[in-house]
């Protein structure tokens, strides 16, 4: 196995060679808003293939490309495509993207994904600020001897999606009257939709939304001590809430027919969000 201290190391070099912009905002889309990597002005790109530790993403509509550039005027790094557990990844490889945004010195990670809608109110099409999360996947990214250089062998995770950072998302969201939910994502591993007993226990558990990605990211994150700001696109009525069968076609339907107003929100965000200064610089926005 590559040792993931000396792979992450490898790839932030790769890029730095090809590319001076230091990110302020790291960005991780999810279905339907890979297409705003196409955007990033000034682009450098580097192909996931180019570099150490980073998988190949199989699904169809995630690229698999870092992006350099400006996106709503600020220095940011997209993620082109994620790394999903399901496609069989151990949780190091589907960490690695995270933690290259970090190392490539990004002050706040914004993540987004397509989510089942468990509680009630949640419908297709709805966007849910992520305030906490509840992980089912069974296992955890910081499993295994503590990369002691990124972080704690033991992070604090009370402040995973960070309360300042809600707050502001908040208040973009309002200045472009764009209405958003909020609540607790949970996630299975998948690649098998829920049960609906499953759902019926998750909303037990106090889940709003369920998915199968962004937790071990998350995680990898907050070890990193880097602030997240997580949201989830309702793509579908949870299984057992209604008749209707589960289907990839209509998360892809529903990430598609929102993209435009999910696009000018996040859009905002990465104009708006004032992050906090990169520790030991003092230099803030
Ligand atoms: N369950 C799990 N993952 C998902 C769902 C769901 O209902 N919708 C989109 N991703």
């Amino acid at each position: 196995m590559q040792d993931p201290m000396q792979t992450v190391e490898e790839s932030a070099a790769r890029v730095r060679a090809r590319c001076s912009l230091v990110p302020e905002l790291g960005l991780v889309l999810g279905s339907g808003l890979g297409f705003l990597g196409d955007q990033v002005e000034a682009a450098t790109v580097v192909p996931y293939g180019e570099l150490p530790g980073l998988p190949v993403s199989t699904v169809p509509g995630h690229a698999g490309r870092l992006v350099l550039g400006r996106l709503s005027g600020r220095p940011v790094v997209v993620m082109q495509g994620r790394f999903h557990f399901y496609e069989g990844y151990g949780l190091a490889q589907v960490t690695s993207g995270v933690r290259l945004l970090a190392r490539l010195g990004v002050r706040g990670l914004l993540i987004t994904n397509a989510a089942g809608g468990v509680r009630a109110d949640l419908h297709p099409g709805d966007l849910m600020l992520i305030n906490d999360h509840i992980n089912l996947m069974g296992s955890n990214p910081l499993i295994g001897r503590n990369l002691d250089a990124l972080g704690p062998r033991f992070p604090d995770m009370s402040d995973a999606y960070t309360r300042a950072l809600r707050a502001q998302a908040r208040a973009v969201a309002a200045e472009l009257g764009i209405p958003i939910k909020e609540g607790v994502y949970a996630a299975f591993t998948g690649p098998s939709y829920e049960t609906p007993a499953e759902i019926r226990a998750l909303r037990t558990l106090g889940a709003d939304a369920v998915g199968m990605s962004t937790i071990p990211e998350v995680i990898a994150a907050c070890h990193m001590g880097v602030p997240v700001l997580g949201m989830s696109c309702i793509s579908n009525l949870a299984a057992g809430i209604s008749d209707k069968p589960l289907s990839h076609a209509e998360v892809t339907e529903t990430a598609e027919r929102v993209k435009a107003v999910f696009s000018r929100l996040v859009l905002g965000l990465v104009a708006k969000l004032e992050l906090p200064p990169r520790p030991g610089t003092g230099a803030a926005r």
